[in-house]
């Protein structure tokens, strides 16, 4: 029997671009969406934009545009950014629909008939010259703590505190300027406290349940407490006017704070698209549904979708989400994306430059598993990844193969070889693939199926088509050869597809297939099939054009210092207190070399060690142990360049001989844990001297 599944990604902010590290999740979520539909499921996959709340209010004031404007603006470069990156949503909505204000009216009645809301009357800062409360975001001032100025509401940058808008000192509102006051006003509350939540709260996230995985289960049991000490407090569901969202039914004035909404947004794309296909929503929706719901997000939206979420639907009345799938953070060459180093890439940046999406998803799935850990777009290895498992591995099989078929055999191939290796390897394979596709372990996919078409490779140099090819007499033989190796290809093709939905189809048009399901790995291309001329089907990424990229991305130089005012300067930085003086005699006795990764694996029985082996340049090679362990997975580090010491003296180490050292940064104090391993700027090559 199909499975019947409902996949969601959360829904983007209306009021900024889709960048790169959005796209871990939404392209997280397109592979899993596509393998269930490949593997012959029911499954739809539903997004929307998140369109209400102050910022998005504030942003169209201040682009002197409506709101409702800004949104579908935003909608049409966001529908655009996701199709351009293969994400392809079954409905790609708005929270700002008719659907989603009927849902949330039809769950806030029902919360409220259940006994679960409750009005209070809070003090809040309020800016007299806009007229309008304002969120801990748009309060600034000094930090209570370290006094550093211009600090958030809810936390300071500088020092870490995290504190009340209250507890800031001479604080003001960032949208006038103005000192804000104190006001108080009525708000809803949705209560969590209530016992029948926590009863509910503490089934739902344990782990028996399985809705969670086990890193977020414990992490939500933490957030609950022990049984009967009852941490949760009543969520504020309420926001004053003015505000872009839905006003509550009952009370004019008051609206829906964005959260409340945003979920249930869910709800009113799903809903607008079982309208158009004719599907039962209710089937979907009802308490005990059949059917599944599973929800992928970014750690950080954790709480709303484990707490809330589910409470507010299971006491209202509605089935709750089965799986909830949190990802980790993207960061780029190891640090947090910033658009002062040109790292905050948009989609449409990388779109509009000319990469091809497929590098990206690709890069990503051999990066992703089921974890909540943060992943790494390394730009080098990123390059050097996609060139060799992508065009060197997979592609050119086909390549090596497909214009023999088509000059010498009239494009028809050949009945395969009974029992080959590398084909039975491949269908044996296929069962474990999907179950890693269907566990989100993506990345052990990716390697699997990259060993698969090592072996196809390996198969292809065994057999010699060009050889075969000049030789008299063979004919038959490269026949079979080069009809083993696209049934090969077409194998692999099958397994890849989830990721590389574009690159399929052009395989399945250049191969005069239909388009391929799951199902397809346990069957062969018939001997007599005909194909078309070869396309093709990848180019290589160029170095240049990831240049090109983080210029495109990079925010103009910071404007020079304006002239100090009378606001109290930040506080001088204590010296760095540097080593003794050394001559530039000294300093070029150390011979630092540029050098390429070219393998890096863990050491057995090394808690810190790496084993390195570093390309010198003309074919020589170095080993090398570096104590980088903690911050470096080896798998990452395989083609990028970095900086050595190439005259230390080998030093014996309990693992083997170690050839010299590369350079990395640490900070002493330990203020900013972490390793941070030098790289050269683009261009250089392995054996530059570094001086
Ligand atoms: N609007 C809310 C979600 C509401 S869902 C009912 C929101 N929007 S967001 O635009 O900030 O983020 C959308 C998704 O992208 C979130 O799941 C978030 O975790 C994810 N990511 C945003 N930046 C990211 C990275 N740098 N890395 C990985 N995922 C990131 O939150
Ligand atoms: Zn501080």
């Amino acid at each position: 029997m199909p499975r019947k599944i409902l996949v969601t990604s959360a829904l983007p902010y209306a009021n900024g671009a889709i960048h790169i590290g959005h796209l871990v999740e939404y392209i997280q979520t397109d592979i899993w969406v596509r393998y269930q539909k490949m593997a012959g499921n029911e499954c739809w996959y539903v997004c929307a934009d998140d369109t209400h709340g102050t910022p998005i209010m504030l942003r169209a004031e201040q682009e002197g545009i409506a709101p409702e404007q800004l949104i579908e603006r935003m909608h049409g470069e966001h529908a655009r950014d996701f199709a351009g990156f293969g994400v392809a949503f079954d409905n790609y909505y708005s929270t700002h629909s008719p659907e989603t204000r009927e849902y949330a009216n039809e769950i806030y009645r029902r919360l409220k008939a259940a006994g679960l809301i409750e009005t209070r009357t809070i003090e809040q800062f309020y800016d007299p010259l806009k007229a309008m409360f304002l969120p801990d975001r748009f309060i600034k001032g000094e930090c209570p703590k370290c006094h550093a100025q211009d600090q958030y509401g809810d936390n300071c940058e500088s020092c870490g505190a995290a504190y009340a808008p209250t507890d800031l000192i001479e604080p003001y509102s960032a949208v006038s300027g103005a000192k804000p006051e104190l006001r108080s006003s009525e708000h809803y509350f949705f209560k969590l406290s209530d016992p029948r939540c926590e009863a509910f709260l503490r089934r739902y996230t344990s782990r028996d349940n399985g809705a969670l995985q086990a890193e977020a289960a414990n992490k939500m049991q933490e957030w609950l407490g022990a049984p009967g000490e009852n941490r949760l407090t009543d969520w504020d569901i309420s926001r004053d006017a003015p505000y872009f969202g839905f006003e509550i039914p009952d009370a004019p004035g008051k609206y829906f704070y964005v959260w409340l909404d945003a979920p249930i947004g869910y709800m009113g794309s799903f809903k607008n698209f079982c309208t158009r296909q004719g599907l039962d929503f209710d089937e979907w929706f009802k308490p005990g549904s059949e059917t599944e719901l599973v929800h992928f997000i970014g750690k950080d939206i954790l709480y709303f979708h484990a707490l809330f979420w589910p409470a507010e639907l299971a006491h209202a009345g509605y089935r709750t989400p089965d799986k909830i799938f949190a990802h980790g953070f993207l960061t780029v060459d190891g640090a947090k994306m910033s658009k002062s180093r040109g790292t905050f890439i948009t989609a449409a940046s990388y779109l509009n430059t000319g990469l091809d999406p497929e590098w990206l998803r690709y890069y990503y799935a051999a990066k992703l598993s089921a974890s909540m850990e943060d992943i790494d777009l390394n730009l080098d290895d990123f390059v050097a990844r996609v060139n060799s498992d992508l065009v060197g591995k997979y592609v050119n099989i086909a390549s090596r193969a497909a214009g023999f078929i088509a000059k010498r055999f009239n494009g028809q191939l050949a009945p395969v070889t009974a029992d080959l290796p590398a084909l039975r390897a491949i269908q044996e394979a296929a069962g474990r693939i999907a179950d890693l596709y269907e566990g989100r372990e993506y990345g052990k996919a990716v390697r699997e199926i990259m060993a698969l078409t090592d072996a196809a490779n390996q198969y292809v140099d065994s057999v010699k088509p060009w050889e075969l090819a000049k030789q008299a007499g063979r004919e038959s033989e490269l026949h079979v050869a080069c009809s083993n190796a696209l049934n090969l290809f077409r194998l692999l093709t099958v397994l890849l597809k989830p990721i590389l939905p574009a690159l399929a189809a052009k395989v399945e048009s250049f191969l005069a297939i239909a388009p391929l399901i799951w199902a397809d790995s346990a069957s062969l291309l018939a001997g007599g099939h005909r194909i078309n001329a070869y396309t093709h089907l990848m180019t290589r990424v160029d170095a240049k054009q990831i240049e090109q990229l983080v210029a495109a991305n990079k925010d103009a130089p910071p404007a020079p210092a304006p002239a100090p005012t009378a606001v109290a300067a930040a506080p001088t930085p204590p010296p760095v207190a540097t080593a003794p003086l050394c001559t530039i005699d000294d300093f070029t006795k150390v011979d630092l070399r540029v050098v390429r990764i070219a393998n890096a694996e863990h050491v057995e029985g090394a808690d810190k060690l790496v084993r390195l082996t570093l390309e010198l340049g003309n074919g020589e090679t170095r080993n090398v142990f570096a104590g980088i362990k903690s911050a470096y997975d080896p798998a990452t580090l395989v083609g990028r360049m970095t900086v050595m010491v190439a005259n230390l003296a080998p030093r014996k180490m309990k693992f083997g001989l170690s050839e010299g050292m590369v350079l990395a940064a640490s900070d002493d104090s330990g203020q900013t844990p972490g390793i941070f391993l030098l790289t050269p700027d683009s261009g250089a090559e392995p054996g530059m001297r570094v001086k």
